[in-house]
């Protein structure tokens, strides 16, 4: 009994089969299993569903070994095209936001190797073509941690990455909309609504509560409601009262669905969001799903839960075994 047991259990057709059966699991089911327990949020029609991708940081054409580059690269694009497509099929958004570091070498890579990163951006982020679009650059795209912020691949940036919104269509009728650098301290205004404004939303590739006192002081100032960020590739939220001098933080719960309420009335919030990638040395990555319901004239009912990734090293690891045990 015991023999034949341990016939079977190195024969070829054995260890075949698990190889089989760890395909399927690894690059078909089990993006689709785990978005099986993606929370829903539930809004009604006049709300905006919103979808966060942060630090997708494409691979780029220097900085692995050329005999890894390729698959390195394919595996990688790979795996954030599948997660891409359920998230997008999971939040419906009306808006994608994009936080920066879309690609990895933007920084140290020539020009053409920035365009060709850009064009398998938007293979791989490849949207319905009825959702608005939001891109910020991050300190990998244009600079800005140890050197400064570099202005030609800024407009390299704009041109291959074009945002194109129109919040008043999607329910956000009051609401505006700046990307902070706060690099080299530019506040650029990317959308503002024609009627009175009741939120004022900054996007930021960089968390600004916990590092840019300056940069809090000053966006507080402006009466945002609201802060986007991302770069650390972990899930916070920050808050801090309109009139608070401080600021909290709590680590963003992975199976939950956080709710509160934004406008000058309410403490202003920031929620980071981590990283869709598996390259960036964190064990969990996710996508981030905003939606904002208006309440009355001055607040909004802000929801956000992240839509987590399967653990791709796992499944590596897996096919390692298998082929050392071939
Ligand atoms: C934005 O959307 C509104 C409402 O649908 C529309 O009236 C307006 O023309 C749009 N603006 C632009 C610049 O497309
Ligand atoms: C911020 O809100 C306060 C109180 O509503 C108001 O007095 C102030 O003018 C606002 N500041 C800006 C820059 O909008």
């Amino acid at each position: 009994m015991r023999k034949k047991f341990r016939r079977i259990f190195l024969s070829y057709r054995f260890v075949l089969t698990l190889i089989v059966i760890s395909i399927l699991w690894s690059e078909w089911l089990a993006v689709k299993f785990q978005a099986l327990f993606w929370e829903k949020i539930n809004g009604k029609s006049d709300c905006s569903s919103v979808l966060v991708v942060a630090d997708p940081q494409l691979i780029g054409y220097r900085n692995e070994p050329w005999w890894v580059g390729p698959i390195a690269r394919w595996d990688s694009d790979r795996y954030l095209q599948m997660g891409f497509n359920r998230a997008l099929q999971h939040s419906q958004p009306d808006l994608i936001m994009y936080l920066g570091d879309l690609i990895d070498e933007g920084l140290t890579g020539s020009l053409d190797e920035f365009e060709m990163s850009a064009k398998r951006f938007h293979q791989i982020f490849k949207t319905t073509g009825s959702e608005q679009l939001l891109f910020i650059p991050g300190d990998n795209d244009i600079g800005g941690e140890t050197e400064y912020v570099r202005e030609d691949l800024m407009q390299k940036f704009k041109q291959l990455f074009p945002s194109y919104l129109n919040l008043s269509k999607i329910n956000l009728h009051a609401t505006d909309l700046h990307f902070m650098n706060v690099f080299n301290s530019e506040l650029l205004l990317e959308y503002s609504p024609k009627t009175v404004l009741n939120q004022r939303i900054i996007v930021s590739h960089a968390p600004i509560m916990k590092a840019w006192n300056n940069v809090l002081e000053m966006v507080s100032n402006m009466n945002s409601t609201l802060i986007l960020s991302a770069h650390d590739h972990t899930a916070w939220m920050y808050t801090k009262e309109r009139n608070g001098l401080t600021w909290q933080s709590t680590a963003i719960r992975w199976d939950h669905v956080w709710s509160g309420f934004i406008g000058v009335d309410h403490p202003l919030i920031e929620i980071q969001i981590p990283t869709c990638s598996y390259r960036m040395g964190v064990a969990n990555m996710a996508y981030g799903h905003l939606v904002l319901c208006p309440v009355d004239g001055r607040t909004m009912q802000a929801s956000f839960t992240l839509l987590p990734l399967p653990r791709r090293y796992s499944q590596i690891m897996i096919y390692i075994v298998l082929l050392t045990w071939v």
